[in-house]
């Protein structure tokens, strides 16, 4: 089984159009001539279209971080799928916990989204992780179960292979503290049973699964090496174009 691994970087709510433009500048001779895996950079809406410019005829694909569930209509503030696609955004990000915590995204939003996206060759990046309460409580593995059966509602074998997922621990995410690699692959073998439960064990075998929370240059190798572990979705050393080169390098 062979899984292209596939390096994201979450911008999240940072940076400007001139400093995105001066991070692809340095970031494109750092990574040059670097094919092994797929790079994919999600910027803020505002800044897509001078990333999709700064990186053209390079390998990095460049993605939304959120799009709203239907194509156009009177939905203040919200990004819709055929924008991002107009000024050549390829993926989006669907259901990060942060538009969980703080958007109210529920899982039957993110199925929404996850359809949308699909229903325009986009490829969605479903992000799936448990609350650090949830943890304690011991019951990650039900609410990983939840959160993929939520997302995959309704989606067929036959439309499912370009999905990817993001297995990121809420109590991960911009605290330092990273899964261990034992952690992180013992939730990702869940998710991919869920997967195979769902949609079939070719589908699952083959579907992409990055870990994301406090991923730094310093413990990418060790998480990503790992079979079950098919890349990163970083957020804070992806704003640095060498932290996150060398985190593509791992
Ligand atoms: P950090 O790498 O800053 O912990 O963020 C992870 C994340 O949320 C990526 O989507």
């Amino acid at each position: 089984m062979f899984r292209k691994a596939l390096i994201a970087a979450n911008w999240k709510m940072f940076k400007t159009p001139v400093e995105a433009k001066a991070f692809v500048e340095v970031f494109l001779p750092l990574v040059a001539g670097h094919e092994r895996d797929e790079i994919a950079i999600f910027p803020s809406p505002v800044l897509l279209p001078e990333l999709v410019k700064a990186t053209q005829g390079s390998r990095i694909a460049v993605g939304a971080q959120n799009i709203h569930f239907a194509e156009e209509g009177a939905f203040t503030g919200e990004t819709s799928v055929l924008q991002v696609k107009d000024v050549g955004g390829s993926h989006t990000l669907v259901g990060h916990s942060e538009r969980r915590q703080y958007f109210g995204e529920t899982d039957e939003i993110v199925n929404k989204k996850l359809h949308t996206a699909l229903r325009h060759g986009i490829v969605p990046v479903v992000c799936v992780g448990e609350m650090l309460a949830e943890r304690e409580a011991g019951r990650t593995a039900d609410v990983l179960k939840r959160q993929i059966a939520g997302a995959f509602a309704g989606i067929t074998p036959e439309e499912a292979g370009t999905i990817v997922i993001a297995y990121e621990p809420v109590w991960a995410i911009g605290t330092g503290k990273t899964a261990t690699p034992e952690i992180a692959v013992e939730a990702h073998k869940i998710v991919r049973a869920e997967v195979a439960k769902l949609l079939g064990a070719e589908i699952a075998a083959n579907m992409r699964i990055l870990y994301g929370g406090s991923v730094k240059q310093d413990n990418c190798t060790s998480l990503i090496q790992q079979e079950e572990i098919d890349g990163a979705l970083v957020g804070g050393a992806s704003l640095k174009p060498e932290s996150f080169a060398t985190i593509v390098k791992y």
